[in-house]
């Protein structure tokens, strides 16, 4: 039986599997609205019995496509993506993104960008004026990660931003790996002012693999309400 699931977020996935074409090939995100997507998706694709060719941003979403019936593929199997629909902590007026709150921002975004079309799906929580209140993950490489916290850190003070780099861990205490086997450093910013300085920044130090800003590559958001109805922005 289907679980039962946020209405705001069902709303959203319902309408995203309205943009897949069977024979599609497309990117599954992650996150808590990208499982909900999965399942409306397989759901859809069992009743109408249509081919797909599926990538996944994460082993997570892997396995669920994969126990709902979805045949899942390498990125490099299939080459390049028509379309990816993933969730976002943020997303702003122009579109652009923080994600990572599930550390799966690297595969993710290698996925977007692989594909003609991303399109996000949230819940009206997740619309934001301006980036930033969602502490930006960004993922290190385990060797030397100390110093690469500092030269973020050092970074941010560059650029204005107060605050140290925090490494995210499990209850236990011990760092979250991502899929890549890499460290995520939550970074509390408040307010981004300036996302590509922010952007460049990250990306200039040695040792960050990628952070979670995702600038000009989402093409649509499609946001569920409570009341079960969507607003599409883009
Ligand atoms: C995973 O790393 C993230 O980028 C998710 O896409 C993001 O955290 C959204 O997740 P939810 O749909 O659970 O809010």
């Amino acid at each position: 039986a289907t679980p039962v699931f946020d209405p705001a977020k069902d709303a959203a996935a319902i309408a995203a599997t309205k943009l897949v074409q069977p024979g599609m090939k497309l990117g599954l995100g992650t996150g808590s609205t990208a499982v909900v997507f999965v399942h409306r998706l397989a759901e859809r694709v069992k009743a109408e019995g249509f081919a797909l060719r599926c990538a996944s941003t994460s082993k997570a979403t892997a396995e669920l496509a994969q126990s709902l019936g979805l045949s899942i593929e390498t990125l490099d199997e299939i080459g390049w993506l028509d379309l990816t629909i993933d969730g976002a902590d943020e997303v702003d007026p122009a579109l652009n993104l923080i994600k990572g709150g599930g550390a799966a921002h690297l595969r993710e975004k290698i996925v977007a960008t692989a594909s003609d079309r991303m399109v996000v799906i949230a819940d009206d929580s997740k619309v934001v004026d301006q980036l930033g209140r969602f502490p930006l993950p960004v993922e290190v490489i385990p060797f030397g990660w100390e110093a690469t916290r500092l030269l973020i850190e050092r970074g941010l003070a560059g650029l204005g931003y107060g605050g140290r780099p925090v490494e995210r861990r499990e209850k236990g205490g011990a760092p979250v790996l991502t899929d890549e086997g890499n460290y995520v450093l939550d970074l509390k910013l408040e307010a981004i002012s300036d996302a590509p300085a922010l952007a460049m920044m990250l990306s200039s130090v040695a040792g960050v693999v990628e952070h979670g800003l995702f600038l000009n590559i989402c093409s649509m958001a499609i946001i569920g309400q409570k009341d079960g109805t969507v607003v599409e922005l883009g």
